[in-house]
């Protein structure tokens, strides 16, 4: 999930290269370095921490150069130290990589058996190794990559760049991201369009197994066996998305405070406002098609694959299609069954995670067809699918994920009823209905987030709870995951999400005075066994966070703390109780101290497996 950046042209090298890595920080931000070509050395500059301590070494750095590469890291293979950082540079050879190379014990042992001196811990540096060694035999780039290309098993998308040779770069991918920008007076390779889209809006999205080399401002694909290979140059219309926290302390905040935005815009284009009825017209089947599906995967990782079991739940009751879904890291080597006539949703914000892209893959494979529901247009999981569902967020940049998060949850509101239209279980005033309540979700998100202060105020009481369990039956249960997870990802507090109906199947034992329980209970039908799970929380010492709707006596006696979201069904209401499970997390985690756009660990877009 590193990200990786080369830059060949008249400009200050340090300028672009580091232009880019900051639009990239969000794939990982443990360590960070460049390489730049300068007098005919590669000058190499790396820093432990975030982009900004290699920054600040830079500042003291000239460099006269117009050749270079970049790399903001998400460790793996070693852990977060300067040693360990990129670039890696071996005799005249100097190399980026994002991914991870599986046979790294096999070469490593190989290459010290040679008498290679092996400075870090990393893969990549093999990789570096493997290069040096075969530049003594074939001393031109593109040739040496070639030759080795065969002995890399894994992922891996790698710039790299020869001391001799100062006009080039060779770049090369399987698996992670990689395009290449076109200049009228310089080249750039990048892992995703932001990183380059102020200098250029001409690209080349390389696939797995190609490898482009850059010379001077000219370049050429070939495939992994060196045959040229024709690739369009694809212009895009984006334009630089300036990150701007718009006068919020942190993005997370800012963009929990874009969902009303994000949910309208998600579900605009599907939505006739003249006949208030769905109509989706990118999801890669007719309406025969789409009829005649008889099961439905979903298959996603994190935050996302907690909207698709919030959406398995609406589409199984809505229109009576057998649904499972499922994590795509386990989907895959769970051997599934894939039978005719199913139809395969994938969801990913960043449309880049190698496991569910892994997933695609394999749906695709079987013969079924794959809906995708992502934000980055043209990502790989994008490209490789048949049908699209554009979450049209804009640009997410704080890892843990919240408008993207409702994006989807409204498109699979829109799915759900499309999918039960095309099955006739849902008669024109009812599809109304439900339209009328997906249309009201954003003034009503508004409404919640005035919850905002509360959790302001309160964050300081919060954090002193030993763990926090978060409850939730039916179509909340995952929403209840989904704050667990928040919580813990950003405040690295203990939370568990549970079906409020198993609690008596173990997790009561964990409840004490120290324990907070999160209960999200609207008033739905599952109301009143909720109250008995709560009556049951509460005889044992837990402390009770209600989010419900309304007014209940019972509840708001049981309840330490009691919060009132705004009256919707069961359809929408995942969308108004994430927004005070975002904001638990989000205070806590500052009141704590921690880093919330960029929690310790993570990273947002998770490329190897
Ligand atoms: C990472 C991010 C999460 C995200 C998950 C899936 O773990 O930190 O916020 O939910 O990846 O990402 P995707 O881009 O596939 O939705």
């Amino acid at each position: 999930m590193c990200g990786i950046v080369g830059y060949y042209g008249p400009k200050n090298p340090k300028e672009v290269i580091m232009t880019g890595l900051k639009a990239l920080e969000y794939r990982g931000y443990d360590s960070a370095g460049v390489a730049i070509l300068d007098k005919g050395v590669f000058k190499r500059v790396r820093a432990e921490g975030k982009l900004s301590n290699l920054s600040e070494k830079l500042t003291a750095e000239d460099f006269n150069g117009h050749l270079g590469i970049g790399h903001t890291r998400w460790a793996t293979h070693g852990k977060p130290s300067e040693r360990n950082a990129h670039p890696h540079t071996v005799g005249d050879v100097s190399l980026v990589h994002n991914g991870i190379i599986e046979n790294y014990m096999e070469l490593r042992e190989e290459l010290i058996k040679d008498g290679a001196v092996i400075e870090s811990d990393t893969d990549s540096e093999l990789v570096a190794h493997l290069l040096n060694r075969q530049l003594k035999k074939t001393p031109d780039l593109l040739p040496a990559v070639l030759a080795i290309l065969p002995r890399l098993v894994g992922a891996y998308a790698i710039v790299c760049v020869n001391v001799k040779q100062p006009e080039t770069m060779v770049a090369f991918k399987n698996g992670p991201p990689l395009i290449l920008g076109v200049g009228s007076d310089a080249m750039y390779i990048a892992s995703d369009v932001q990183a380059i889209v102020s200098y250029t809006k001409n690209v080349v999205y390389l696939e797995d197994g190609e490898v482009v080399e850059v010379k001077g401002t000219g370049y050429k694909v070939f495939s992994a066996k060196g045959k040229p290979t024709d690739k369009p140059v694809v212009e895009i219309n984006w334009t630089a998305d300036v990150a701007s926290k718009g006068g919020f302390p942190h993005f997370m905040v800012k963009e929990i405070f874009e969902q009303p935005r994000a949910v309208a815009q998600a579900i605009q284009p599907h939505i006739n406002l003249a006949s208030t009825t769905v109509e989706m017209f990118e999801l890669g089947l007719d309406q025969k098609a789409l009829s005649e599906i008889e099961r439905i995967f979903i298959v996603a990782c994190g935050s996302s694959y907690y909207t698709g079991l919030v959406g398995e739940y609406m589409i199984e009751r809505l229109a009576r299609v057998p649904v499972e879904c499922d994590i795509a890291s386990e989907f895959r080597y769970r051997h599934p069954v894939l039978p005719k006539n199913s139809l395969f949703i994938s969801i990913s914000q960043s449309g880049e995670t190698a496991d569910t892209l892994a997933a695609v893959r394999l749906a695709k494979a079987a013969g079924v067809k794959v809906l995708s529901i992502c934000n980055v247009r043209r990502s790989s999981i994008d490209r490789e699918a048949d049908g699209h569902l554009y979450m049209n967020a804009g640009t997410e940049v704080g890892v843990a994920s919240t408008k993207a998060f409702s994006a989807t949850l409204s498109l699979l509101n829109l799915f759900s009823i499309a999918m039960a239209k095309a099955k006739g279980k849902l008669t024109l005033a009812e599809e109304q209905d439900y339209v009328r309540q997906i249309q009201a979700a954003p003034a009503q998100i508004e409404t919640v987030l005035n919850l905002d202060k509360w959790f302001k105020e309160g964050a300081d009481q919060l954090k002193n709870f030993r763990g926090f369990l978060y409850l939730g039956r039916g179509v909340h249960y995952p929403i209840a995951m989904e704050g667990a997870l928040k919580l813990k990802e950003l405040a690295y507090m203990h939370a568990e999400g549970y079906a409020a109906g198993e609690m008596k199947h173990g997790p009561l034992a964990l409840i004490d005075d120290d324990m907070a329980v999160v209960m999200l209970a609207p008033h739905d039908e599952l109301f009143e066994k909720s109250i008995s799970n709560m009556e049951e929380a509460k005889a044992r010492g837990g402390q009770i966070l209600s989010i419900s709707t309304g007014h209940n006596k019972r509840l708001e006696e049981i309840s330490n703390f009691y919060l009132a979201l705004p009256e919707a069904g069961w359809f929408t209401m995942p969308l108004l109780e994430v927004v005070p499970v975002q904001l638990l997390a989000y205070h806590v985690a500052v009141s704590l101290g921690h880093d919330v756009d960029q929690p310790r660990n993570l990273a947002k877009s998770v490329t190897v497996e």
